[in-house]
């Protein structure tokens, strides 16, 4: 089974203005589509080859880096197009909502440490909410690792790679990250993963 470039669950223009169709292009259609045909490549001959994406992204981590860096960002991006929906960012699921009370003292304070991780992630990299020892955290991580490779289950991710915002907001990653949480989150997903763990 090797990795597929997964169709966006929305036209491109759809999460406009807060992300762009350009965006979505060259993130999707090329940054994304890098990841899959890299590592691929990287995958043949290896121990991982045909076997499933979380197992590749766990067993390769401080192994192979070829094989870590693409499957760990094929699993990041594959789950990124779902964490976003058109008007997004509105009610949350009850459960969740409980959970996230419980876990930060509000929605608004785990917001806020959602976009604070991802304000001081230096260079590339994602801010994340898992689940951790049975709470939920905020965490940022480098390059293509994820929660999966730190003891945790990502429920939520935000790619704070440049390719994600530059265009539509050049250097401005605090105001990409206030827009993407305020508009664009996709918190039915986000309480479907939090509902399997
Ligand atoms: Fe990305």
């Amino acid at each position: 089974m090797s990795f597929t470039l997964p169709d966006l669950p929305y036209a491109y223009e759809a999460l406009g203005p807060y992300m762009s169709r350009e965006t979505l292009e060259y993130h999707h259609d090329k940054h994304h589509l890098a990841y899959v045909n890299n590592g691929n490549n990287a995958l043949k001959g290896t121990e991982w080859e045909g076997k499933p994406l979380e197992e590749i992204v766990k067993g390769s981590f401080g192994k192979n880096p070829a094989v870590f860096n693409n499957a760990g960002q094929h699993f990041n991006h594959i789950h990124f197009w779902k964490w976003m929906k058109p008007n997004g960012g509105g009610a949350i699921p009850g459960e969740l909502e409980k959970a996230l009370k419980e876990s930060f003292g509000s929605v608004d304070k785990a917001k806020e440490d959602l976009i604070q991780a991802g304000t001081t992630q230096f260079g590339s990299g994602w801010a994340w909410l898992a689940v951790k020892g049975g709470k939920i955290e905020a965490m940022k991580t480098p390059n293509g690792e994820n929660p999966l490779v730190h003891g945790g289950t990502p429920i939520l991710g935000v790619d704070v790679w440049e390719h994600s915002y530059y265009i539509d907001y050049r250097n401005r990653r605090p105001d990409y990250l206030k827009a993407w949480v305020d508009h664009l989150i996709n918190w039915e997903y986000v309480a479907e993963l939090f509902g399997k763990k």
